[in-house]
């Protein structure tokens, strides 16, 4: 496979700037890239057993041909992954594998095992080498830019982990296609955030191209990869720690948390197919608070909708159990709930006094819907 033509995004950070690279076979071409980056040849990859089938032997032959020593390690796939004991575990396997403080973890699969390996990474001998290589489409757009790492705990998903950037970001678009069709399509509702949050044009583009995205269109793919990368870039270098405008990134998660957390993270409800949904909620409690047309609102639901992602909320769920959930969002502050909401497609922005008998009723109306 060709490495054949890749694209730069700059992820501004100052001394901690990195590059993402993004394009057809960066996995099978790694090692050239990586190579001059480290301050030590000594890597350990951390990978998942879905990923490690069909990625992990060409990643760690183009890692030892440019003569980087590499190890690796396997956790089970799954967002039960993300937990103290396997933390504890990948922790051992880098420290068995004699890594030291100039070696580097690469984390090579979704956003589980970006998250779970970045952690590691930035807390094993106080912080090593960290480089992403993601796998799905909703970690090369999302999760393994910006700096995320944790686990989860019994009070909830993320609640353990730490800001900790990665020194290089390779995308490599072309094994998307070995996706499950439904996992893109839940990758690619977090490519339509970055149109709805500030960028009407991506938007309009995607109107016309989001199915050649979704089916896997090499040029098309790639130019929705390199926009949301360039836009989630954007938003980091001005809000690293989310403080302001990261939190913009939520667009979709107050509402599509609730219901992901209802469903039970057991796959009932991918995380795309919740922000899914939460962004057609975002943009219909917008129209009810008289601050975005109805229009924009039907064109939000009708993109999504034509592709194939959930719109309404599957039925069963109580409303009082999920104003509880968006209460108990690590996102909530001092008991305030905050909310993206938008003045149109492109315009949106952090709400924070939200009235919660407002978002009741909206609820209680989409669940009768
Ligand atoms: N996934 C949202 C963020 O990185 O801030």
């Amino acid at each position: 496979m060709s490495v054949h033509p890749v694209e730069t995004v700059r992820v501004e950070l100052g001394d901690r700037s990195y590059d993402i690279l993004v394009g057809a076979g960066l996995i099978e071409g790694a090692g050239p890239l990586i190579a001059p980056r480290l301050r030590r040849p000594r890597a350990i990859v951390v990978t998942d057993e879905t990923v490690a089938r069909f990625h992990l032997a060409p990643l760690q032959a183009s890692l030892e041909a440019a003569g980087i020593r590499c190890d690796s390690v396997v956790v089970p796939p799954g967002e039960a992954t993300k937990a103290f004991d396997r933390l504890s575990g990948v922790l051992d396997a880098i420290l068995d594998a004699g890594i030291d403080r100039d070696s580097t973890v690469i984390a090579l699969g979704g956003g589980v095992v970006g998250d779970l390996a970045g952690f590691a990474a930035s807390i094993v001998l106080r912080g090593i080498g960290f480089i992403q290589v993601p796998t799905t489409l909703l970690s090369q757009v999302d999760s393994s830019v910006g700096g995320k790492t944790g686990i989860n705990t019994r009070h909830g998903k993320n609640l353990i982990g730490t800001f900790y950037q990665p020194g290089l970001v390779l995308a490599d678009t072309g094994v998307l296609s070995t996706l499950p069709r439904r996992e893109r399509l839940a990758g690619y509702a977090e490519v339509v955030k970055y149109g709805l949050i500030d960028d009407p044009a991506f938007f309009e583009w995607l109107e016309t191209n989001g199915p050649a995205v979704v089916d896997c269109d090499p040029a098309a793919m790639r130019r929705a990869v390199v926009t949301s990368c360039r836009a989630k870039a954007a938003i980091v270098a001005r809000d690293e720690h989310e403080t302001g405008d990261r939190q913009l990134l939520n667009l979709g998660h107050t509402f599509g948390h609730a219901f992901e957390a209802e469903a039970g993270y057991g796959g009932d409800l991918l995380h795309g197919e919740a922000v899914s949904l939460g962004m057609v909620l975002a943009f219909d409690m917008s129209v009810r608070l008289g601050l975005c047309s109805g229009q924009d609102a039907v064109r939000v639901r009708r993109h999504l909708e034509s592709v194939g992602l959930p719109v309404r909320p599957p039925a069963g769920h109580s409303v009082e159990a999920l104003l509880r959930r968006m209460q108990k969002d690590k996102k909530a502050r001092g008991g305030r709930v905050t909310f993206i909401l938008a003045r149109g497609i492109g315009r949106s922005f952090v709400a924070r006094d939200v009235d919660l008998a407002a978002v009741e009723a909206l609820l209680v109306d989409a669940m009768a819907a």
